[in-house]
């Protein structure tokens, strides 16, 4: 059989990113408004200092506000609370995002229930959450958005398909299920303690992977032809002690038996910056009065 089709994220980001530009630009045409995303960064974590540099680059590039907070690793609780106030009450900021994991003096949970739903671009507020669960409009995660257009981009109408779900995190495995229920598919979450998770894994016509174990998902682990979707970035050492990315799934052997398949990097990663802007501008919108629903 021929390998897997690779699905390209960074070309389906920049498409969503050129549509978030193009609607930025006419809001600010229509009506004087200029979408502004604030990021709140807590600490030093290498890895997220380079996500929130990225983020206010492409927001800035996409036509937006960019404010970005950066406070020290020992800030308590109480003064991050208060800058989540601050920022609820701006209208200059449509959107805010609070960069996760926070340091462990600080309650994750009571910060992001903070954060007044209208402008909780993460969607990760229980409003957000209980929104999309009973399928009223609502703001919905990035990356498991991200996730539903690369599926979409690959196979088309996602109707009647098995989607096999990986992991069952608020940020991902949860929501994304809820997306996939919402394109007509029939949705099975597994994870850490399922029994036979390759028997599982197995059936499903996509299977997205979102449980933060280096490879762990094996090629015997895939329907032949199916459609994978990598929702991991592990760095792991690789040959001669180089450090180097990669996903849940082991790439080698998963693109001699999927239809389909996301690369890592370049797959999940940069549509889930590309929706946080489509995230943020839909937030303006919104507030603004305009809604699309
Ligand atoms: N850390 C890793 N991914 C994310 C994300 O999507 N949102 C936030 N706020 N923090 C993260």
């Amino acid at each position: 059989m021929a390998d897997a089709k690779i699905i390209d994220g960074k070309a389906l980001a920049l498409e969503v990113r050129a549509q978030v530009a193009q609607g930025v630009a006419a809001l600010k045409e229509s009506h004087g408004v200029t979408p502004g995303l604030a990021v709140v960064l807590v600490g030093e974590d290498p890895a997220s200092s380079v996500y929130v540099r990225n983020k206010g680059k492409q927001t800035a590039a996409a036509g937006m506000a960019s404010f970005e907070h950066r406070l020290g690793a020992d800030t308590a609780q109480a003064d991050v609370l208060s800058l989540v106030e601050k920022l609820n009450a701006d209208p200059k900021v449509h959107g805010i995002l609070v960069q996760l994991p926070l340091p462990g003096q600080i309650d994750a949970d009571a910060v992001i229930q903070a954060i007044d739903p209208a402008k909780d671009v993460d969607g990760f507020h229980a409003i957000n959450a209980g929104r999309l669960m009973i399928g009223l409009p609502a703001l919905v995660p990035c990356t498991p958005v991200g996730c539903i257009l690369l599926a979409r981009k690959a196979l088309g109408d996602l109707t009647g398909a098995h989607a096999v779900v990986v992991g069952r995190s608020n940020i991902v495995g949860k929501p994304v299920a809820q997306l996939l229920l919402r394109e007509n598919c029939t949705v099975t979450i597994c994870h850490s303690r399922t029994r036979d998770l390759p028997a599982v894994t197995s059936q499903g016509d996509i299977l997205i992977a979102a449980v933060g174990r280096p490879e762990m998902v094996k090629g015997g682990w895939i329907r032949p032809g199916a459609c994978v979707i990598d929702v991991g970035i592990n760095r792991i050492e690789g040959e001669g002690g180089k450090s180097k990315l990669v996903g849940d799934v082991d790439f080698a052997e998963a693109v001699k038996v999927a239809g389909s398949i996301t690369p890592v990097p370049g797959g999940v990663g940069p549509m889930t910056i590309a929706c946080l802007l489509r995230n943020t501008l839909r937030a303006a919108r919104a507030i603004e009065g305009l809604d699309e629903e």
